[in-house]
């Protein structure tokens, strides 16, 4: 079995699969009532314990949704964006939600000093969530490398994993790695030091060895009464080129958020789609929709309306549209999404200074 790295790059092929092997939970997009766009769709594909957070939901009981920014860059692209609309989703369906910024795992893992993921989240980071769709007013934020009460947990947390616990999570156990684990470990039952409840962590399918983990030790300190973390999961926003997750290493298949229009224009030009060869043979055979990283923006990012969607995917997959006709379609909407996020990134700098931050004595 292999392990899923949330170090790596690497795209997954087969998501069933995944799902299989670790014992996921398939995503059914009638758990949630109002399902966002990426539930609709099977972009959110699995999760961890997502009935106690379907009930919380249903029975307006408290719950927390929680996640973690890492400012490793300087700014987010459209991979990144998934984690605050799922964030955002269960906000607006009564979830306390935090948002911490991962300064010590930045600097540990990337050697990103603390005062530059300060800069980053307070200028770009946190502002962009915000224009996303998080409600500042209604979110709670830290930094890891302030909020003593989790690194006193993680030391906690240390003591309850074996050196080969970790291994066969995560495959390696470097000391730094273990020290992010810990403290993420801390980060994702923060909400829970002062009142027990349950919540839910949404991220990409990579962070899914730190839900298990914390699954684990909260199991293990059975007198404390920790609720177990739920895990939302996603699917991975390929590069455009198809070959790896959306990812600054490749700059030409990322969009960066913002972005200028007319260059991210000049990438999905240049994307892997799946027109065919020639005209005659797309209008004949229909596009091969499963390889097209155009469509995939589209379904992922940029149609809202499941109708318009669905008549995009029947008229390219019948040959009636061109891959030219579906990359126009795709660099109008991304000028717009672009402009939108530009003002609403302006707009929430400008809240940046009542933002609620934990304050730590
Ligand atoms: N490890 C996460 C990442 O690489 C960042 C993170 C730290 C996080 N603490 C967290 C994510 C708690 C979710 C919950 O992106």
């Amino acid at each position: 079995m292999k392990l899923i790295d949330p170090y790596g790059s690497e795209l997954v092929k087969d998501y069933a699969k995944l799902v299989q092997e670790f014992g996921l939970e398939p995503f059914d997009p009638g758990l949630f009532p109002e399902p966002n766009r990426l539930m609709r769709r099977g972009v959110v594909f699995a999760g961890r314990d997502l009935q106690a957070i379907a009930e919380a939901i249903r029975k307006r009981k408290k719950f927390y949704a929680l996640s973690g920014i890492m400012p490793t860059a300087e700014r987010i692209h459209l991979g990144n964006k998934q984690v605050v609309e799922n964030m955002a989703y269960f906000q607006q369906h009564g979830g306390q939600t935090f948002i911490l910024v991962a300064d010590l795992e930045a600097a540990a893992a990337r050697g990103v000093p603390l005062d530059e993921a300060r800069k980053r989240a307070m200028e770009f980071h946190i502002p962009a969530y915000i224009a996303l769709g998080l409600d500042p007013k209604k979110t709670t934020f830290y930094f890891q490398s302030e909020n003593k009460e989790v690194m006193h947990f993680a030391y906690r947390a240390a003591k309850r994993i074996t050196l080969n616990e970790f291994r066969a999570i995560y495959g390696n156990a470097d000391p730094g790695r273990i020290m992010s684990a810990v403290t993420q470990v801390g980060d994702i039952l923060y909400p829970q030091f002062s009142e027990r409840m349950p919540g839910i962590v949404p991220v990409g399918i990579d962070q899914d060895p730190h839900i298990r983990l914390t699954r684990d030790i909260a199991a293990r300190m059975k007198e404390e009464k920790f609720v177990p973390p739920a895990g939302l999961y996603h699917k991975y926003t390929p590069s455009l080129d198809g070959s790896i997750k959306m990812s600054k290493s490749r700059p030409e298949s990322c969009i960066e958020l913002p972005e200028d229009p007319a260059a991210v224009c000049r990438k999905i030009k240049k994307a892997l789609t799946g027109g065919r060869d020639t005209l005659e043979e797309h209008r004949r055979l229909g596009a091969v929709i499963e390889k097209d990283m155009v469509f995939e923006l589209l379904k992922q990012h940029l149609v809202e309306s499941d109708a318009e969607l669905q008549r995009i995917y029947d008229d390219y997959t019948s040959g009636k549209m061109t891959s030219g006709e579906l990359k126009e379609i795709a660099c109008e909407k991304m000028a717009a999404f672009m402009q939108a996020f530009s003002a609403g990134l302006e707009k929430a700098r400008k809240q940046a200074h009542a933002l609620r931050f934990v304050r730590f004595k």
